[in-house]
């Protein structure tokens, strides 16, 4: 971990209720720069929630957060993204028929000016698109084709090159590997870890444990809106983790097998 490993985003007893549902009952957890913080957790643990809550979809019943150091109530997307909470979600991230670049620049296209009349840069455009994600080893030959050509995985990668491309301090990755094959999910980890020695923090949800372990600095059980804890990768093994994920799922199952009284 780099030398600067100062807290990017800090979340004091975050509390989200739906009605009657409680999705998050005080949820704390720090992200330092330069960290892949993993969130685990089964379905209906509370991941979601929580990166909608950080990255101004839902707003907290009660609790708060901070980044880099300040108290933050983001009532938008936008306004998370431009404090630098930039989050990519799994099938949302993409317009498939739109050219790499447009992908890439999505509505903050460079702008030419010609007198009164501004056009796109789309040289330019271009070759940051090819640049970017060539730096991270993936050869473009050309940003006009269709970013549904690209496979799942380097598609993944756009997203995550766009984020950190426009100053993301944190990076917010719902189950970015949960789509992919082999291959394709160990090109996006390798890129993952690459990210996050530029100094973002990187809150990397997943439901699979090995992916998790694979890129994990540290880890974050969720569980029915409760952590379960955060464990620093040296105080944890592999399949303790995937113990403290399903040993409950099996409870549960029994519990609901038995007419819930486990
Ligand atoms: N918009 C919503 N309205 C009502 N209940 C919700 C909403 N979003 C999530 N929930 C409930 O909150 C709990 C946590 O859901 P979620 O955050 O999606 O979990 P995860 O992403 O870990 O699968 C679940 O019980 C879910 O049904
Ligand atoms: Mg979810």
């Amino acid at each position: 971990m780099p030398a600067d490993n100062r807290p990017l985003i800090e979340v004091h007893n975050l509390v989200k209720h739906f009605g009657p549902v409680v999705a998050l009952a005080g949820v704390s957890l720090t992200v330092r720069a330069g960290e892949v913080h993993c969130l685990l957790g089964d379905n209906g643990a509370g991941k979601s929630t929580l990166i909608k809550t950080l990255s101004g979809v839902y707003q907290p019943t009660t609790g708060d957060f901070a980044v880099d150091g300040e108290a933050v109530t983001f009532s938008s997307p936008r306004q998370a993204l431009d404090s630098g909470v930039a989050t990519v979600y799994q099938d949302l991230a993409m317009i498939p028929l739109l050219s790499i670049t447009r992908n890439f620049f999505m509505g903050r296209e460079p702008v030419r000016k010609f007198g009164p009349l501004a056009f796109m840069d789309q040289k330019f455009a271009d070759r940051v698109a090819r640049d970017e994600m060539k730096k991270i080893g993936i050869d473009i030959r050309d940003p006009q084709q269709a970013v549904g050509t690209l496979s799942g995985g380097e598609r993944q990668c756009v997203a995550i090159a766009r984020a950190v491309y426009f100053g993301a301090k944190v990076l917010i990755l719902d189950e970015p590997t949960s789509a992919l094959g082999v291959a394709q999910t160990s090109m996006v980890l390798k890129y993952v870890r690459q990210v996050r020695q530029r100094g973002l923090g990187v809150i990397f949800i997943t439901h699979n444990v090995r992916h998790a372990y694979a890129v994990g600095d540290s880890f974050t059980v969720l569980n029915r809106g409760r952590t379960m804890g955060t464990f620093r990768r040296s105080e944890i093994q592999l399949d303790e983790l995937q113990t403290m994920m399903a040993g409950d799922k099996e409870l549960q199952e029994l519990s609901d097998e038995l007419g819930g009284t486990v």
